[in-house]
């Protein structure tokens, strides 16, 4: 099955729980054998959640089968380049098309449904309205196990650092950007 099976719609706050679910059981199964159990569990509500500013603002899209939201995934016109909403406080400004990359963020998929074309439909879908905002570069801080994904899409890495969770703990992140040229089809 691929990427064009699928058809991203914006997702809406009633969404909210559901998606929870979803990304932690994306976090669980999709990142076993990548990350520690204790680094897992860390992550989960704090680096992986939802933000909700992302659906405020229209740019959080959800994929679904037979009713069921099995993939989940955006991006932002705001300055946040990763986690949930609950490790910020307060507003998260806007930053300048003209001048700065919008950010694609938190890609989660169902386990069961990895690795066909889900992750690849939001993400076309998210290119098309980046350019559509204005913006022409993209940043994305990554995941370990998103990495495939976007290299996949064109994205380079441009820096490998490390992102802190509760417990003293820390997890793996991998930089990666990509300039936009035009109309935007899945590759
Ligand atoms: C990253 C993620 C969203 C990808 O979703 P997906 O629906 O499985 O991705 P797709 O099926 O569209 O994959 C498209 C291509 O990306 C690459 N790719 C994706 N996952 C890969 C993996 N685990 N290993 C190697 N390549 C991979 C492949 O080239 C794949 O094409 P192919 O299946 O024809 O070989 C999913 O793995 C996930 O939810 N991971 C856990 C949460 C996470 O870390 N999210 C990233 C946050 S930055």
């Amino acid at each position: 099955m691929d990427a064009a099976a699928w058809s991203p719609r914006l997702a809406r706050w009633e969404d909210i729980p559901e998606m929870e679910g979803l990304i932690s059981a994306s976090v669980r199964g999709l990142h076993r054998g990548i990350h520690s159990p204790e680094q897992i569990e860390a992550s989960i509500g704090t680096v992986f959640g939802v933000d909700r500013q992302l659906i405020r603002d229209g740019t959080y899209f959800a994929v679904e089968d037979g009713g069921r939201i099995i993939g989940c995934g955006g991006w932002s016109r705001r300055a946040s380049l990763c986690g949930s909403d609950s490790m910020r406080t307060g507003e998260d400004p806007l930053v300048d098309p003209g001048r700065d990359p919008a950010r694609v963020r938190a890609f989660f998929v169902l386990p069961e449904w990895a690795r066909r074309g889900v992750g690849s439909a939001l993400m076309a879908e998210c290119e098309r309205a980046i350019t559509a905002a204005g913006f022409r570069r993209v940043l994305i801080v990554a995941t370990l196990a998103g990495e495939p994904l976007y290299a996949r899409f064109g994205y380079r890495v441009s820096e490998r650092t490390e992102v802190s969770m509760p417990g003293g703990l820390s997890t793996p992140v991998v930089r990666m950007e990509k300039e936009l040229s035009g109309p935007v089809d899945a590759p």
